[in-house]
C-alpha cells in the first residue's frame, strides 16, 4: 500500500500537467502520503483532467495491487481478469522466442545482444521480479537498477542501521548473471526516513548535522556496494521544471528538505563524499523532463558550475518516463516531449564531456492533460493492435535517437521489465499501464519488435 501512495504522488504529475507549483489535484491521493514520499509530483491544478486519474477518487479504496506482479483487479470494472493474470508463472516462458501476439517469429532474439556494441540494456527490478523475471532478465538484459532497495529509506531505515539483504539479493543476482549494476538513488527528496530531518526533539536537525549524516550515509553506501555497482544516482530530481533549484518552499512530498537545510550546496557535497568513498564509481545527476527546454537549460547550468569548480560529476540520468504521444495542451510540461527536444538535451549535457544515460525508460499509454476515468482505463481488451503499433512507433523514434548518440550513451535502462510489473499500475484505483516491451504473460509486444530491428 505504501508503494501505492507514493507513486500516485509521483504520477499525478508525470501523467498530468506540473507546470505549475500549486496544489496538488483534487483527487490526488498525495496528500494523505508522508514527507518521504512522491518525488516528482510538483503538481498543478489544471488538473480538472486529474479528476478520475490514478489517484482517483477511490484511491485507497478498492484492492490493491502487488508490486511482485499477479495483479489482478483490471480497471473499474473490477473482477479478475483471467487473461491478464501472468503473475508470477511468465518466468517460465522467457526468452522472446516464445511470442504470441503479432509478434513475426523471425528475428532479433535478444535485446542486450543485440545492443551489444552500442550500450548496455538495463532494467529495474524488486525484491521479487528479480526472480519472477529471470528468464526474462537473463535473455535480454544485461544492466540492473534496484527499484526502491538502494533508496535511503531502504538502507537506513534507523541510524546508523543499514540493512543491506534486500539490495544485496539483487546485487548478487548481477553478479552471478554478470549484469551490472546501476546504484538508485543516494540523495533525493523522496522515500526519506522520518529521523533524517529531524533534530530528535520534534524540531529541525541542524545544518552540520544533517551534511554529516548526508556523507556518513553516502560513505557507507557507497563503501558497502563498491567493486560491484559501477554507477550510482548520487542525486535525484534536484531541479524543477523551469530551471531553478528544487527548495524547501513547496508542498509535502515535492519539496528538498536537503535544499532547505543545507542549500544548494549539498548536492556538490554529496558527489564529493560519493567519489571519496568510490574512486572508480561513474557518478551521475538524474532528473526527469529532460525535454523542456527551461529544465534542461537549468540542469546544464548546474553541472556546468559543478564541474568549474572540479566537483566529480560524470554522467546525466536521463529518466525517460514517457507517454505514447505529447500533451496537445501547451501548458502541460509533455507538450514538449518530443525527441528532438531530448536531443537537445542529450547535446548539451554531452557537450560538457559528460556520459548520458536513459536510467528509467517506460511509455505510458496515458496522454498528460487527458481526462481518464474508471471507464477509459485501459485493460488488456482495450489495448488495441492499433495502440500497441502506436507505442512501437514511439519506441522506435525514441530508440532511433539514442542509438544516433552511442557515443554518448553510456546505458539505457527501463524502469521494470514486464507490464505485469510497473510502478505506473501501482494504484489501489486500479489503473492500470502497459508501458514496457514485454506483456503481462513475459511475451514480446510490438514495441519490442520495434527496438530490436534495425
Ligand atoms: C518509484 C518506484 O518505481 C516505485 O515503486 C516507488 O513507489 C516510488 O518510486 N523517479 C525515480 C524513481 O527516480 O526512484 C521512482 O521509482 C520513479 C520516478
Amino acid at each position: 500500500m505504501r508503494k501505492n501512495l507514493i507513486s500516485i504522488g509521483l504520477l499525478s504529475c508525470l501523467l498530468w500537467s506540473c507546470t505549475s507549483s500549486t496544489s496538488a489535484p483534487d483527487d490526488a491521493a498525495t496528500s494523505t502520503t508522508t514527507s518521504s514520499t512522491a518525488s516528482t509530483a510538483q503538481t498543478s491544478g489544471t488538473s480538472a483532467s486529474a479528476g478520475g486519474g490514478a489517484g482517483g477518487s477511490n484511491a485507497g479504496g478498492s484492492g490493491s495491487t502487488s508490486a511482485g506482479g499477479g495483479e489482478t483487479n483490471e480497471g473499474g470494472g473490477g473482477g479478475t481478469d483471467s487473461a491478464t493474470s501472468g503473475g508470477t508463472g511468465g518466468a517460465g516462458t522467457g526468452g522472446a522466442d516464445t511470442g504470441t501476439g503479432g509478434m513475426p517469429d523471425e528475428g532479433p532474439k535478444n535485446l542486450a545482444e543485440k545492443y551489444a556494441s552500442l550500450f548496455p540494456i538495463g532494467a529495474a527490478v524488486d525484491s521479487q521480479s528479480y526472480m519472477t523475471h529471470a528468464a526474462l532478465l537473463k535473455t535480454h538484459f544485461n544492466s540492473i537498477t534496484a527499484e526502491n532497495e538502494m533508496k535511503f529509506e531502504s538502507l537506513q531505515r534507523n541510524e546508523n542501521s543499514f540493512t543491506y539483504d534486500a539490495a544485496d539479493r539483487i546485487v548478487s543476482f548481477a553478479v552471478t548473471n554478470k549484469m551490472k549494476v546501476r546504484g538508485h538513488a543516494l540523495v533525493w527528496h523522496s522515500q526519506n526516513p522520518a529521523w533524517l530531518f529531524s533534530n530528535g526533539s520534534g524540531g529541525t536537525v541542524s545544518r552540520q548535522t544533517l551534511l554529516t549524516r548526508m556523507k556518513n550515509h553516502i560513505s557507507n553506501v557507497v563503501r558497502h556496494f563498491r567493486g560491484k555497482v559501477y554507477a550510482w544516482d548520487v542525486v535525484n530530481e534536484a531541479m524543477m521544471e523551469d530551471g531553478s533549484y528544487r527548495t524547501g518552499n513547496l508542498a509535502d512530498g515535492q519539496k528538498s528538505r536537503w535544499h532547505e537545510i543545507l542549500g544548494e550546496s549539498y548536492i556538490a557535497e554529496a558527489f564529493k563524499a560519493a567519489h571519496e568513498a568510490d574512486p572508480d564509481a561513474k557518478l551521475f545527476y538524474n532528473d526527469f523532463y529532460n525535454y523542456i527546454p527551461a529544465k534542461q537549460q537549468g540542469i546544464y547550468n548546474m553541472l556546468k558550475g559543478l564541474l568549474d569548480q572540479g566537483v566529480p560529476v560524470h554522467g546525466v540520468g536521463l529518466q525517460a518516463h514517457l507517454n505514447i504521444e505529447p500533451s496537445a495542451v501547451t501548458t502541460n510540461q509533455a507538450y514538449h516531449q518530443n525527441v528532438a527536444n531530448m536531443e537537445e538535451a542529450i547535446k548539451l549535457y554531452s557537450s560538457l564531456g559528460l556520459d548520458v544515460q536513459v536510467t528509467e525508460l517506460d511509455i505510458s499509454l496515458y496522454i498528460p492533460g487527458v481526462t481518464y476515468n474508471q471507464s477509459t482505463f485501459y485493460t488488456t481488451a482495450t489495448f488495441t493492435d492499433a495502440l500497441k503499433a502506436k507505442q512501437a512507433a514511439r519506441y522506435r523514434e525514441f530508440f532511433e535517437l539514442f542509438r544516433k548518440y552511442k557515443s554518448v550513451i553510456t546505458g539505457v535502462t527501463f524502469w521494470g521489465i514486464a507490464d505485469d510489473n510497473t510502478w505506473l499500475s501501482e494504484f489501489s484505483s486500479g489503473r492500470k499501464d502497459f508501458p514496457l516491451l514485454f506483456d503481462l504473460n513475459h511475451n514480446p509486444k510490438p514495441a519490442y519488435d520495434a527496438v530490436v530491428r534495425f
